[in-house]
């Protein structure tokens, strides 16, 4: 079955407590939760996963079937690392990259993304929405290509 995959990279577990200026005051169950409630109610499977280990990102992307979507997050490796870049491109799945905060306003190591190139689009500075609208997205292109 199709899955809408949302993975979050480092840090991530730590939300609601690290740096709530930037990230916000909710904690990634809250957020994964609600993305699972939007996907159950247009009829979609979605399920989220968090890792502080990179080489786990590249093997979930690596284990995407053709037909999924995926939600990423890919936290501090958005601006290190090519591995996960490679990893999309040999896919070919459809990406989301999100951020809840600005990297384009904040240090300026962190407006510079090696994953966006490989992604549809980028979504940054949204806090918590940016998931929320990212998953919109996900369940119309769904629901475009079982149409087609
Ligand atoms: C982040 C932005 C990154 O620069 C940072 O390293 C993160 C979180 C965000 O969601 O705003 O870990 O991806």
């Amino acid at each position: 079955m199709a899955t809408i995959w949302v993975f979050h990279g480092p840090n991530l577990n730590l939300l609601g407590v690290r740096e709530p200026q930037h990230y916000g005051s909710r904690t990634l169950a809250e957020i994964n939760q609600e993305m699972l409630e939007i996907a159950k109610s247009a009829g979609l499977n979605a399920e989220c996963r968090q890792t502080n280990h990179e080489g786990d990102l590249i093997d979930w992307i690596q284990a995407l079937t053709p037909a999924d979507f995926l939600i990423l997050n890919p936290g501090a490796w958005t601006h290190t690392s090519y591995a996960i870049r490679d990893a999309i491109s040999a896919v070919k799945v459809p990406v989301v990259e999100v951020h809840l905060s600005n990297i384009h306003a904040r240090e300026a190591f962190r407006s510079s993304s090696l994953i966006a190139p490989v992604c549809l689009g980028q979504i940054s500075g949204l806090g918590a929405d940016g998931y929320a609208l990212a998953m919109r997205y996900a369940i119309d292109y769904q629901i475009r290509r079982e149409k087609e």
